[in-house]
């Protein structure tokens, strides 16, 4: 259970810089332990590309607040020359939904997090259902990745906050495997 009274804020474009450096924290800290599970580099943004799409209309902000702290957010954009940055393959996403990505109805997850201290206390539900309600209103869909290693769980998680709103379906997208090989003659590699 979360303390203290939780809020998710909703907008287009911010030039806080204050605001903009709380946000950049809470990205780094949320991801540190992506560096014990995650061959993919889960942090897509540096601190001036994350700046530039604070102030960027293309990315919505959703921003999670306790106590009128941000404590997390995420970022979409239905602009999939944007959404490339969390290395999506642009051209892939427009060849299966045409129609949603030509009416800007395609909305693809660049980044959501939480900050450490503040997980599975119930407040990341908050942000996801917040997004749910956004993509429901908005006769859209979204589209994300994450690390299944780290994260095994989280797709049944956006779907049961999505049920909130109204049924919705998963249309699954594909799996991206990393792996290695190396010889038992030349030593266990370490
Ligand atoms: C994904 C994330 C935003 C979820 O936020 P959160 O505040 O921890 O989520 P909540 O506490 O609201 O939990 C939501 C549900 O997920 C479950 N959950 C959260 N972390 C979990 C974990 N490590 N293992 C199993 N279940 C977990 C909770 O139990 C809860 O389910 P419940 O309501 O049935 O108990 C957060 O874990 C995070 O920021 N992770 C680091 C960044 C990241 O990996 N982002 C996603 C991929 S890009």
């Amino acid at each position: 259970m979360s303390k203290g009274k939780e809020d998710v804020i909703v907008f287009q474009q911010t030039d806080d810089q204050e605001l903009i450096k709380k946000l950049w924290k809470v990205y780094l800290d949320s991801f540190a332990d992506s560096d014990d599970y995650c061959a993919q580099d889960q942090l897509c943004y540096d601190e001036i590309t994350l700046n530039e799409a604070m102030k960027d209309n293309d990315y919505w902000k959703f921003i999670l607040l306790v106590e009128g702290e941000p404590i997390g957010f995420c970022l979409l954009t239905n602009n999939m020359r944007k959404a490339r940055i969390a290395y999506c393959n642009d051209r892939f996403f427009t060849k299966k939904f045409p129609k949603f990505i030509s009416e800007g109805r395609f909305y693809y997850v660049t980044a959501i997090c939480v900050l450490p201290e503040m997980q599975k206390r119930g407040v990341g539900i908050k942000l996801l259902e917040e997004v749910c309600k956004f993509i429901y209103e908005n006769k859209a869909m979204v589209s994300y990745d994450y690390s299944e290693t780290k994260n095994p769980w989280l797709t049944q998680i956006i779907q049961r906050c999505g049920r909130k709103f109204a049924p919705n379906s998963e249309i699954f997208l594909g799996k991206q495997c990393y792996t290695s090989l190396y010889y038992d003659h030349n030593g266990v590699p370490d």
